[in-house]
């Protein structure tokens, strides 16, 4: 996944930026310019401003809405050489690692679908053992084999209480653990926000798929993902569960929402009906620039979609 991903001829690293409508997939600042607005809300309400660190900013899209609601001092973080170069020409102040953002006193660190890109491992139980599914690379070929499970990877699954399941494979988030203890450690922050797909790890026996990785190509699944390397998404849903329990561990309090139950929380229902008003007063080609900030509003706002992403909103105790 990593290499897939992030190497120089990785998915991520190609001529063109993969999160927009000339891309591969479609995130909510990119769906609706509001979505940042009903963040600085919470911001806001939660007496938010300064540092404020946003991780894997893609186009910058989500960063503009909320230095126009609310914080100035806000610093990005972006892995991929194409969206870098595309945030440093908007302007931003924008780095490679965390390790280079130049100060240590940051209130929150947010991020939209970053867990889900990176790199994860795959559990196996088969015979009262568990194992770790690997991928075998041939001159001409990537193919699938089993391996003993790294122990490292045995303690993440039995320190989340992970038990195994009939025919399901487990994705063993724990890069994505590391990452954020890595956050922790260097900023110790305030608040963290953390946006992305994911399921609890009780809801897991109801989701009807052996795995929970899978491909998109412009706007559509792609198919296998050895097939495709480089040249699909590749991605999963998060283990949310694992991510509370990280967190709690690191003393945050923690709390789950769904994107739809964050955003009513946070003006949603007041401002659309704003926005519809202005539509009904509108004329002409203000009518139709209206009416697709009111789709883009939906959208954000559908459980069945991107309103039934998952919101994760940790304070420090
Ligand atoms: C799915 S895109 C989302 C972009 C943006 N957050 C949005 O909502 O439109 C994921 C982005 O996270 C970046 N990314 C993934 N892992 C990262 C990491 N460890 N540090 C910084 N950026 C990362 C990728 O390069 C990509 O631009």
């Amino acid at each position: 996944m990593e290499e897939s991903l992030y190497s120089e001829s990785g998915f991520f690293n190609t001529t063109k930026v993969r999160s927009n409508i000339e891309g591969d997939f479609l995130t909510s600042p990119e769906v609706s310019k509001y979505f940042g607005k009903f963040i600085s809300h919470w911001m806001n309400e939660n007496k938010i401003k300064s540092n404020v660190v946003e991780i894997g900013a893609g186009t910058g899209s989500l960063a503009t809405q909320i230095q126009e609601y609310s914080t100035n001092n806000l610093f990005l973080v972006e892995k991929s050489n194409t969206a870098f170069r595309i945030l440093k020409q908007k302007e931003f102040n924008v780095f490679e690692t965390l390790d280079l953002i130049p100060v240590d006193k940051v209130n929150l660190v947010y991020m939209n679908e970053v867990l889900d890109n990176i790199p994860c491992s795959v559990g196996v139980y088969k015979d009262g053992v568990w194992l770790e599914k690997i991928i075998k690379i041939e001159s001409d070929s990537l193919s699938y084999e089993l391996a003993p499970m790294r122990p490292e990877n045995l303690t993440w699954i039995e320190s989340n209480n992970i038990e195994p399941l009939d025919d399901i494979e487990i994705e063993i988030q724990r890069n994505a653990t590391k990452y954020l203890e890595g956050i922790v450690s260097r900023f110790n922050p305030n608040y963290l926000l953390i946006i992305d797909y994911g399921y609890e790890f009780h809801e897991r026996s109801s989701i009807p798929y052996k795995s929970l990785i899978r491909t998109y190509k412009n706007h559509h699944l792609a198919g296998e993902t050895l097939l495709q390397p480089t040249t699909t998404d590749i991605t999963y849903d998060v283990n949310f569960s694992s991510i509370k329990n990280c967190l709690s561990r690191l003393d945050y309090a923690v709390e789950l929402h769904t994107q739809k139950e964050f955003l009513q929380l946070n003006g949603f229902e007041a401002f659309y009906k704003k926005i519809q008003t202005k539509f009904q007063n509108a004329d002409g080609l203000d009518k139709l620039k209206i009416k697709s900030d009111l789709v883009g509003l939906e959208a954000i706002n559908n459980n069945r979609g991107l309103g039934g992403f998952k919101m994760l909103i940790a304070k420090k105790i």
